[in-house]
């Protein structure tokens, strides 16, 4: 999903390749979270949550101070993936272009992977539920050109989510 998203942004063939391996890397810091945590069911409690928001920072730090391109990108993804259009993200509260494009492509896709699957602590939305999600979070959770580009190769998207459907 990402990597159509970035072809369709006019990003080079060596940013799309590296693009398409960072992404799949953005959880990465989750190894520093407990299975307690990870895994609960429901709700988690403030304290929990402050644990979860940590494998942003983590992430980051697994990749950082390299000069390849592939893994400036992944330190970038995952660090700031959580971030919002808005401002009202973490790990920084960065908002609008500040957060870097290839994080806010993967906020897009992430969440919505996120809601068409089953998660340990919720069910998977009906497609057309989590399509609504996107289009309402448009400059708020999401760049608005992202949603944009989104929306225009969505029928393609579904094909690649059927694609690799890990169910
Ligand atoms: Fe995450």
């Amino acid at each position: 999903m990402c990597e159509h998203i970035a072809e369709s942004l006019g990003c080079s063939s060596d940013e799309i390749r590296n693009f398409k391996i960072a992404s799949m890397l953005h959880d990465v810091g989750k190894i520093a979270v407990p299975d307690s945590i990870l895994l609960k069911p429901g709700f988690l409690t403030k304290d929990e949550f402050s644990v979860i928001k940590q494998h942003t920072t983590v992430g980051g730090k697994l990749f950082s101070n390299s000069r390849l391109q592939l893994l400036q990108m992944a330190e970038e993804i995952a660090k700031y993936h959580h971030e919002h259009w808005d401002g009202s993200g973490y790990p920084l509260n960065l908002s609008g272009n500040d957060i870097p494009i290839w994080a806010r492509i993967v906020t897009v896709a992430d969440i919505f992977d996120a809601l068409t699957h089953d998660r340990i602590y919720k069910m998977a939305w009906p497609l057309n539920a989590a399509k609504q999600y996107i289009a309402d979070h448009k400059g708020h959770i999401f760049d608005p050109k992202i949603v944009d580009i989104f929306f225009t190769n969505y029928d393609e998207i579904l094909k690649i989510m059927d694609r690799y459907q890990d169910g």
